[in-house]
């Protein structure tokens, strides 16, 4: 993605205002006051631009485009496919999603056709098509944006109709080849449920088959694969004329969608950002998702991704929905950076007078012009990005650690009967991520498929499931010198979802044996020590021996006191660890602080960190180092080295004062 600047804009609906040319006039002006060089147009602005069907009336964007674009203002065009025309849904029924109950969707909302149904593409298509014809006569567009949030519809994001059903079972057909080898990969003997024909197979429902576990895995494989195929399908129809990047906006860890899988069809990956912020007075719960979300946008293609939407100040669907505290919208949108984006984006650029988003914030309201806080915080960014871009955009984060994060890990993990019910992938995951995000460590995030070679350190918490080759590449990374540091509850399960009998498939690698795994009630804590300190375990314990590796800690109650709870495995030039329970923050906080440090792996202020405070580091011919406070008050980091602000050029010796939620990006000297 090179537009040779960093992209500070939104959305824009000036379909909105169409009878209001005063208000498209003083968009403008106020664009240019706010720094903004880019827009997105015509998301959800299908009824606009095809008023009946094949009756294309583009005349308001295009004019709007060429106007931007004198103002020095670029598009980026969206599809319009994330809202349904409804003169379409009345002529072809048959696009309206159809729920798992069986109930058909009625006209409306958003995000909601049958991503299977032919005319459905057919008729995206044609608007595609046009579009993108179109777009050669503009200079303006710059990059297409394809759909909306696809999937994410307030409900369920997969359609059950009759043509996803049959769709389903072509994919399983392909997959398996013979019903025999889908019942051995199902294992359908469990409860009599082998399949004798293929007609007899139906999506997951709740009022149906929903406990055969791959066929759960399955049905999540090919609904990622299905909105895949029409995100292609989109992308191809924009290609017959457009050679412009293309991306899609994802959303935070959203499960329903398997964004590795659809990523790869993407030029750019982008991404909207809703944090709660202020839902707490303690800050940091948030800014650590958030800046996991952050890297694993990055992670994807290991490039800067997009901030696509975020808001200036609030969101409107959230039960309380606090306003940003002052400071807090810079940092929010410096945070996006530190962690490699090339843009700062914002839904929306001007609040619509009506319906479902009418009080969901935008960099102007209703009422008043650019006489707000809301607006100041936004120009106030777009000038802090138009003087840095030259330098912020020479870079990108390389970090030396790498977290695996997989979706159908996550499927697999929380769809399991056993050992509790309650398991919580994601938030497991934060945990670990957290301790690094303490530590002002960024890291990769990256799924199983993903190559390991030049990290210099790997963590895969709770990794039930092992995706083909996966084991043999952890292997061959842990023989060749890498650090691998996994948890209890993990290689469980092959990719259909079936345990693995006799040897755990990195036992060598981890030189552990699991034997058994108690999710044990209250009262039943248990505790270990490391490195002197006591700490406490969590929901799990395994219950494990050893077979090569070295035990770093041992329970210290229960039946299994004595046994391994941390063990440390050499293997080939590398090391193996295996945490064995779930362990308190604390715990993880220390136990990669040493790690860390035994690898001479540290953050780029090479500085104890404040709580609440991190870095992240951008690499080029010049690292640039985003300190990022996210405490509501001054904060100051002493230093071993002397820094300079990059903004400023003040220089800091020593010391480095933060004001409350402030972002200062320094270099070394
Ligand atoms: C999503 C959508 C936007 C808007 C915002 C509101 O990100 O893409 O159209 O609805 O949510 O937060
Ligand atoms: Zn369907």
């Amino acid at each position: 993605m090179e537009f040779g600047k960093m992209l500070h804009g939104g959305d824009y609906n000036p379909e909105q205002w169409l009878d209001r040319p005063d208000i498209l006039d003083e968009d403008i002006r106020l664009m240019k006051q706010a720094h903004i060089n880019c827009v997105t147009l015509g998301v959800f602005s299908w009824s606009v631009l095809e008023r009946q069907e094949g009756e294309f009336c583009f005349d308001w964007l295009e004019e709007m485009i060429d106007r931007l674009y004198r103002e020095g203002i670029c598009t980026i065009l969206a599809t319009p496919t994330g809202g349904m025309p409804h003169w379409l849904t009345e002529k072809y029924p048959e696009v309206r999603q159809v729920q798992a109950e069986g109930r058909q969707n009625l006209p409306g909302k958003r995000h909601n056709f049958c991503y299977t149904s032919p005319k459905m593409r057919d008729l995206t298509g044609r608007i595609d098509r046009s579009l993108a014809q179109m777009s050669l006569r503009h200079e303006g567009i710059v990059m297409w944006h394809i759909s909306n949030e696809m999937g994410g519809n307030f409900s369920d994001s997969a359609c059950h109709c009759g043509q996803c059903q049959r769709a389903f079972r072509e994919w399983l057909k392909e997959k398996y080849k013979t019903i025999e080898e889908l019942n051995r990969a199902w294992w359908t003997v469990f409860w009599s449920h082998v399949y004798t024909d293929w007609e007899q197979i139906h999506s997951p429902v709740p009022h149906g088959e929903n406990l055969v576990h791959g066929l759960n895995l399955d049905w999540r494989r090919f609904v990622t694969c299905q909105m895949t195929e029409f995100l292609k399908w989109e992308i191809a129809s924009v290609r017959e004329y457009s050679s412009l990047p293309v991306t899609t906006n994802f959303m935070y860890f959203f499960k329903p969608l398997d964004y590795d899988k659809m990523q790869r069809e993407l030029d750019v990956v982008s991404w909207d950002s809703y944090p709660f912020w202020h839902k707490v007075k303690d800050e940091t719960d948030m800014a650590v998702k958030a800046a996991a979300c952050h890297s694993m946008m990055r992670s994807m293609k290991k490039k800067p991704f997009m901030l696509m939407e975020s808001t200036p100040s609030v969101v409107n669907w959230r039960v309380n929905n606090p306003v940003k505290r002052p400071g807090m919208h810079m940092l929010s949108s410096m945070q996006a950076v530190a962690h490699g984006s090339a843009t700062v984006q914002y839904f929306q650029w001007r609040k619509g007078r009506g319906s479902f988003e009418k009080f969901h914030g935008a960099v102007l309201d209703h009422k008043n012009d650019g006489n707000t806080r809301t607006f100041r915080d936004v120009a106030d960014v777009g000038g802090r990005l138009a003087k840095m871009e030259g330098r912020i955009l020479k870079t990108c984060n390389r970090p030396e650690i790498a977290l695996i994060f997989d979706w159908e890990n996550w499927w697999a993990v929380e769809d399991a009967a056993g050992p509790r019910l309650d398991l919580d992938y994601k938030k497991t995951f934060l945990q670990h991520y957290r301790a690094f995000w303490e530590a002002g460590l960024d890291v990769d995030i990256i799924s199983m498929e993903r190559e390991l070679e030049g990290y210099r350190m790997v963590v895969a918490p709770l990794n039930y499931l092992y995706r083909k080759g996966y084991a043999e590449r952890v292997e061959r990374y842990v023989k060749e010198g890498g650090i691998y540091i996994t948890t209890y509850w993990s290689g469980i399960v092959d990719d259909n979802d079936l345990c693995f009998t006799g040897e755990h498939p990195l036992e060598k690698v981890l030189g552990i044996c699991q034997e058994e795994i108690d999710a044990p009630g209250e009262g039943f804590v248990n505790s270990i020590t490391f490195l002197e300190k006591l700490y406490h375990t969590g929901d799990l314990c395994e219950i494990i021996h050893c077979k090569g590796a070295r035990t770093v800690s041992v329970y210290m109650k229960e039946f299994y006191a004595g046994a391994p709870a941390v063990t440390e495995n050499r293997y080939g030039d590398g090391r193996a660890y295996y945490l064995a329970a779930e362990f308190e923050q604390d715990f993880l906080n220390d136990f990669y602080r040493e790690m860390t440090q035994e690898a001479r792996i540290e953050n780029p202020l090479g500085a104890k960190l404040p709580y609440g405070v991190t870095t992240a580091l951008r690499k080029g011919e010049e690292d640039l180092i985003f300190v990022q406070n996210f405490n509501d008050c001054k904060v100051m980091v002493k230093t071993p080295g002397r820094f300079e602000e990059a903004d400023s050029k003040i220089i800091l010796d020593g010391e480095v004062w933060l004001e409350p939620f402030e972002c200062k990006i320094l270099t070394e000297i």
